[in-house]
């Protein structure tokens, strides 16, 4: 039977990618993308499906609710992936009301359209339906230098976008306890690869790098993350919807922690060796730590592996290579982004929808 997907936030970095993932794997589905278009969402990730009849895309915030309901009645949808979120530590730092609208508020009144529209009974569902919620690791808080998250390790979030995160979880979690309404969480590690805005480390530091701008390291550089190439992630979440067990929470992560200054450092060395023979790391320019800053995260895959096969395939080495391959390529791309132009790329496509 044709699978059709409710994606939200498919404009953005990882939604972007599964689409990709999931159009180029499955010939029969078709993907709703509903994306409000803030700044980090970008029509041209998606122009290799301008065209695509499997791919509808959907001008709409998931806080509105008629327009969701409206996405609802008009889509028999059988699957929903919430990637829809303010994504950005710093920004929730300096403004943490939007991230409580649009990842706490905007993922209640999400669970709340689709309970309505897959309702059959008391505490039944349509058959075969599920919600994903689309977490992070970050909700975990942050570890010593010892141990790793796994699933029954207390949520312990520091910032007001990991607190926004951990608020959702847990209402997505009370849908499960309270009505039965099928759901399930992962919660991965820092993704890298293409389609990524230039607010996060690795383009960030790539653009600036290739200008010979100064690259921003928080503090020592030394908090931990474990990185994971997005095709890995978008594998990950394709089994999960398959097969995880509903009311389950995943992580997701790939064993591969890296200090951010690692990450700078191998980037320097990318474009040195392949680009600009100039560079070095006289351009790293240690800036006052992030308050709050988590100094390390670490996934425990075991739960995924051990349940559902999933294993991250691509090694960090490989990946890494391909991301910043994948920038240099696409410097088009880059420069639409950091001049504002993607913007006008969409009401080009799509008129003022
Ligand atoms: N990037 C990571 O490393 C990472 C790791 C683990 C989990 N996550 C989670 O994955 C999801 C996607 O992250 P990302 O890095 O792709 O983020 P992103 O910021 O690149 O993309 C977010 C997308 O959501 C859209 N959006 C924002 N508010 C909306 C709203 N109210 N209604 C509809 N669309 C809205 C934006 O336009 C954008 O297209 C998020 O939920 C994030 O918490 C990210």
């Amino acid at each position: 039977m044709k699978k059709t997907y409710l994606v939200t936030g498919g404009a953005g970095f990882i939604g972007s990618n599964f689409i990709h993932y999931m159009l180029q794997k499955y010939q029969d589905i078709s993907i709703i993308n509903v994306d409000k278009l803030t700044y980090a969402g970008n029509m041209e990730n998606l122009a290799e499906f301008e065209n695509d009849p499997r791919h509808c895309f959907v001008h709409a915030d998931i806080c509105d609710k008629d327009a969701m309901k409206k996405v609802m009645a008009e889509h028999n949808i059988d699957y929903i992936v919430n990637f829809a979120a303010e994504s950005h530590v710093d920004r929730s730092i300096s403004n943490p009301e939007i991230f409580v609208q649009t990842n706490v508020l905007g993922t209640v009144s999400l669970l709340n359209c689709a309970k309505q529209a897959w309702q059959t009974g008391e505490d039944t569902f349509k058959e075969g339906v599920k919600y994903l919620q689309v977490s992070t690791d970050e909700v975990y808080g942050s570890l010593g230098a010892e141990g790793y998250f796994e699933e029954t390790t207390p949520i312990c979030p520091h910032s007001p976008y990991s607190s926004s995160k951990a608020s959702a979880d847990l209402f997505v979690k009370a849908y499960f306890d309270t009505y039965k309404f099928p759901v399930n969480i992962t919660r991965c590690s820092n993704n890298y690869g293409p389609f990524q805005f230039p607010e996060k480390l690795i383009p960030l530091i790539m653009n600036n790098t290739l200008q010979h701008k100064e690259l921003p390291v928080y503090g020592d550089g030394m908090q931990v993350r474990d990185w994971l190439f997005v095709e890995d992630h978008c594998k990950a979440i394709d089994m999960v919807l398959n097969n995880g067990r509903l009311g389950e929470v995943y992580n997701i992560g790939g064993h591969n922690e890296r200090p951010n200054i690692f990450i700078v450092k191998t980037i320097i060395e990318y474009i040195r060796q392949n680009v600009d023979s100039s560079v070095s790391e006289d351009l790293i320019h240690h800036v006052t730590d992030r308050k709050g800053h988590d100094r390390r995260y670490g996934i425990d895959p075991a739960k995924i592996k051990a349940e559902l096969g999933w294993f991250p395939e691509t090694p960090f080495e490989v990946g890494i290579k391909k991301t910043l391959k994948w920038y240099l390529d696409h410097k088009d791309w880059m420069a639409h982004v950091t001049s504002g132009s993607y913007q006008e790329y969409y009401k080009k496509m799509y008129g003022d929808q």
